[in-house]
């Protein structure tokens, strides 16, 4: 952020009708009570100095102890609000923090001139939230017919969403409220999006939000891109931090750490797959990231573990980070990496995003430019083509077998098998299966083996074999753009490990058993991976299961927009106790990945974070004993309920409640 941008945000403030004093917020200049504005507060930050040149220019503005000193000796109204945690306060507010969220309409809900000091405090950046489709509805102020059907044109891009402060591209988990394909036959709620939102562009605003959420016990949502599969960016009647706009990115030539010595990249928290991809081309390097362009890199990605097309060769995305820089729930700014604030280093590192603090950047190292060799392939069976069912099975079959050998290769295959419907029949894309630092010879002698199996089988098939010098160029030409908030539908994943491929009788029954559910109308997408550490890798938090595991598959499907309650009721049950629980008999002790897993996972600290779950919530214990920050399935979220849910689905549309 430049400096010049902080100086317009505080223009733009004047136009914001938040910035309209209804009460009497006040300080006192020279003796003399004069109201509060922003001509006559500065935002609450502190510009320091950075000889080492570690920080960001968003991570240099600040809220430090002599800003809430000076604000205090002004005599800003309700400036309290704004302090950092004290240590005495987790004993002396026990009965507040022990309460539900305080939520809109209660009695302690904070009143428009506090939101407005809030508002003047961050420079202008706060957002009374308009949910992405308010513009398709007639009956309220923010109809506008042109952008209404821009929206509805672009709605399953993700770029629609990311560029939005609160939408989120499973909308599901917000009730599907203001939808803007429903404009003209409902009318427009907030439902579960949060009711404000700060347009972080500065470390001193998330800091505000913090210390705000927390001293007046708000629910606080921590939101980047709105990827999310499991409603975990979106809460009914919060505060949002919308960490989106820190969009910095620097280049490192050689960056030294006790186990690292290398080129590296700092990435502010809003940069995005795309964004590291390019920058990776630029600067002639390979970076890991994920296969969507749209995904938030430091967010949600990293902090989840993070697959990627580079995974088999480098590890996980957790395992390049080498210095995290994060807002804590007491709302200090530190930095964790192998030597200093080492709990948090390890926690964020694969023990999920929104709760452990808002990382507003990380140093993640990358490595040298290489070739990629792979190839795509669709295959259709059933109905209308000339591949039967029993064939298409024997290919997929064959395929399944080799996994551990080609994983051990460095393969990454990501592919998705679809029932095509009532009629049968089922589509296999391969998109793409390739190997980083591999010739097209020697992925052609890879794949030749099971190609010739297929061939023998009677399978026709048209593989488009591809060789390119760099990562950026792969991704582009042979990924697919994949399209995002369909509503409907629910998804959840689970990591099979090496050892089911060991003998013939596990093995058979684990392809069966994959099988069966995809018979049975789930999707299945497939990405035959092994998530292991690189030696010489710090310890960190990724769900062990990631470890061993040669494939990893997302499952699940949708229900129609009118169904009966009790047909979504069915479809949803059928995707944790029947599929997921078939899934979890044949794969014991094993896991889901956190970022796509099941939000109704029976016993979610063992399947996402497996034996890392005690530390971590001891960890979470010590750093949040306020439980500022809460989401969905992440670590400690267990002691909270959601009010008013299906005991078969959670959404984030009710209050956030103890248990
Ligand atoms: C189309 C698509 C493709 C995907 N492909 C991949 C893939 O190839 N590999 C893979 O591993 N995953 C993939 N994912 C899953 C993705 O990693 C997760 O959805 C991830 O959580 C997205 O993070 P985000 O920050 O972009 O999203 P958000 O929904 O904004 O945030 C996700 C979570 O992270 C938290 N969070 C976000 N920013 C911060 C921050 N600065 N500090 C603290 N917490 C934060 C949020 O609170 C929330 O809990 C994909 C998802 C989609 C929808
Ligand atoms: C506090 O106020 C003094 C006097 O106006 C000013 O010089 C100083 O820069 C302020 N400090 C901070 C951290 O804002
Ligand atoms: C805000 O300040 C006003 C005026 O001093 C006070 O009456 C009110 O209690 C304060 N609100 C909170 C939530 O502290
Ligand atoms: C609402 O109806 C009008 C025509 O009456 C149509 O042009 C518009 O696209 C509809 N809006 C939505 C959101 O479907
Ligand atoms: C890398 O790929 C290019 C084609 O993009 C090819 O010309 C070159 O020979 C390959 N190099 C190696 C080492 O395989
Ligand atoms: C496993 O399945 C294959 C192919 O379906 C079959 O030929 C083989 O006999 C089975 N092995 C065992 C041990 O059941």
């Amino acid at each position: 952020m430049a400096f010049s941008s902080f100086a317009r945000a505080l223009l733009l403030a004047s136009a914001l009708p938040l910035a309209t004093l209804v009460g009497a917020q006040t300080v006192t200049q020279n003796g003399e009570l004069i109201p509060a504005d922003e001509t006559t507060v500065a935002p609450a930050a502190q510009l320091l100095e950075d000889p080492a040149s570690v920080l960001s220019e968003a991570e240099r503005f600040q809220l430090t102890d002599a800003v809430l000193a000076n604000l205090t000796e002004l005599e800003l109204s309700n400036v309290s609000l704004f302090n950092f945690a004290s240590s005495d306060e987790v004993v002396a507010k026990r009965s507040i923090f022990n309460r539900c969220k305080t939520s809109p309409g209660d009695l302690l809900w904070p009143s428009k001139p506090i939101w407005t000091v809030f508002n003047i405090l961050t420079g202008g950046a706060l957002i009374e939230t308009v949910p992405i489709g308010a513009v398709c509805y007639k009956n309220n102020k923010h109809y506008n017919a042109a952008k209404c059907a821009n929206i509805l044109a672009h709605w399953t891009e993700s770029a629609t969403h990311a560029g939005d402060p609160t939408s989120v591209m499973s909308p599901l988990y917000q009730g599907e409220t203001c939808m803007p394909q429903a404009g003209n036959t409902s009318t427009c709620e907030l439902g579960g999006f949060p009711s404000y939102s700060v347009k972080a562009t500065t470390v001193s605003q998330i800091q505000l939000a913090v210390n705000f959420a927390r001293n007046l016990n708000l629910r606080l949502v921590v939101h980047n891109t709105g990827h999310d599969f499991l409603g975990k960016s979106t809460g009914a009647g919060a505060l949002s931090i919308w960490t989106h706009n820190l969009k910095s990115i620097s280049f490192i030539k050689s960056y030294s750490s006790p186990s690292y010595k290398g080129p590296a990249f700092k990435l502010g928290a809003g940069i995005q797959v795309l964004d590291l991809y390019e920058a990776a081309k630029k600067y002639g390097v390979t970076a890991v990231g994920g296969e969507c362009k749209g995904v938030g890199v430091t967010g949600g990605y990293i902090a989840g573990g993070g697959h990627s097309p580079i995974s088999s060769k480098y590890g996980m995305g957790a395992d390049q980070v080498l210095s995290i820089d994060v807002v804590t729930p007491d709302g200090r700014f530190v930095t964790a990496d192998e030597k200093n604030n080492k709990d948090l280093f390890w926690a964020i590192r694969g023990g999920g995003g929104g709760t452990f603090g808002v990382v507003t950047s990380m140093t993640v190292k990358v490595h040298p430019k290489m070739n990629f060799s792979g190839v795509t392939f669709t295959i259709l069976s059933g109905p209308g083509t000339n591949v039967p069912d029993n064939i298409f099975w024997a290919a997929l079959e064959a395929y399944w077998r080799k996994f551990p050998g080609y994983a051990a290769k460095g393969t990454y295959g990501y592919s998705s098998i679809f029932p095509l419907g009532p009629a049968g029949g089922y589509m296999w894309s391969m998109l793409p299966w390739l190997v980083p630092q591999m010739s097209l010879v020697d992925f052609k002698a890879m794949v030749t083996p099971l190609f010739d199996e297929w061939t023998a089988l009677g399978l026709q098939f048209e593989p488009v074999f591809f060789e390119h010098d760099n990562f950026y160029d792969t991704w582009t030409s042979h990924f697919p753009v994949e399209g995002v908030a369909n509503s409907n539908l629910r998804t959840a994943s689970r990591l099979f490990p090496i050892k089911n491929w060991a003998d013939e009788v596990t093995l058979n029954k684990t392809i069966s058993t994959i099988r069966s559910v995809i018979e049975d109308g789930s999707a299945f997408i497939q990405y035959n991976i092994n998530g292991a550490a690189p030696a010489g890798t710090p310890d960190n938090a990724v769900n062990p299961a990631w470890r061993d595991a040669t494939l990893y598959g997302i499952f699940g499907g949708g229900w129609a927009p009118d169904a009966p309650l009790e047909d979504i009721a069915f479809a949803n049950k059928r995707i944790t106790n029947d599929w997921g629980a078939r899934f979890r008999a044949i794969t014991p002790g094993s896991g889901g990945y956190l970022n796509e897993g099941d939000v109704m996972e029976p016993n979610f600290g063992q399947a996402f974070f497996g034996s890392n779950y005690d530390r971590l919530k001891r960890i979470k214990k010590a750093t949040d004993p306020w439980n500022v920050f809460w989401a969905p399935t992440a670590v400690g979220s267990e002691d909270w309920y959601i009010t008013g849910q299906e005991d078969w689905l959670t959404l984030q549309t009710g209050r956030l409640c103890p248990k």
